[in-house]
């Protein structure tokens, strides 16, 4: 695992409220809620480097040389259904981001990425990109996701935030692609015959919407 090109968010809160996530008594509501928190702390590591500019702020007293973030705007791509869970977190964050959304879903047997849907926002090619799907599991649905925005033309480092990882995923992320970023709460044991993540937190679209 190439650890330049993955950040582990492990602060004490993260931790905490991950910890609560996974359990499987906790509720639909309560669980929903959590996703939104952790994506809200995780995007504050991912948007650690973006650019600033000098800016003059008049305070009450007199001029302030000041920051604001410059550079490329912003979008968030959620990968449905899970990563709808993650995209009000994030825009809490950057509320002028725009939405990006991409459908798929794993076949049970083959595990691979079905995709069903896209709409982007027209300029998708000249913004940073974030992705958000809470659980990195195979890999197959952010290589799809990737392959499909650089389709789109995106050609810089898209980020790649997600809460719980598997090494196999983070491995089969980072090798097809060079220059993807991920940022996960979590790098779990592994993988079990059914392609779901050990420990994990189980299925995170259904746990989400309360479709189980
Ligand atoms: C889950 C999850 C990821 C994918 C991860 O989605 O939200 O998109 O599986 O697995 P992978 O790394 O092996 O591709 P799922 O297919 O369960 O669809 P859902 O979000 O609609 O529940
Ligand atoms: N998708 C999930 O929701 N959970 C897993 O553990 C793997 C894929």
């Amino acid at each position: 695992m190439d650890n330049s090109r993955v950040t582990l968010v492990d602060h004490p809160m993260v931790q905490h409220k991950l910890s609560i996530l996974r359990d499987k008594a906790t509720s639909c509501k309560q669980f929903r809620e959590l996703v939104r928190e952790l994506a809200l702390f995780e995007g504050y590591e991912a948007t650690r480097d973006l650019p600033l500019a000098d800016v003059d702020v008049e305070t009450p007293i007199c001029t302030a040389r000041c920051k604001q973030v410059s550079g490329k705007k912003l979008a968030v791509v959620p990968i449905l259904r899970a990563g709808l869970g993650m995209v009000d977190g994030v825009l809490d964050l950057i509320p002028a981001a725009r939405v990006g959304h991409l459908g798929m879903y794993r076949n049970e047997e083959t595990h691979e990425p079905v995709p069903y849907y896209d709409k982007m926002p027209e300029d998708i090619a000249n913004r940073t990109v974030l992705v958000v799907d809470p659980m990195l599991a195979t890999g197959g649905s952010i290589i799809s996701a990737v392959t499909y925005l650089r389709s789109r033309g995106v050609t810089g480092e898209i980020k790649l935030m997600v809460l719980v990882a598997a090494p196999e995923g983070i491995d089969a992320v980072l090798a097809a692609d060079d220059n993807v970023h991920i940022y996960t709460c979590a790098i779990d044991e592994g993988l079990n015959s059914a392609a779901y993540i050990v420990p994990g937190l189980g299925d995170a679209g259904d746990r989400i919407f309360g479709t189980k």
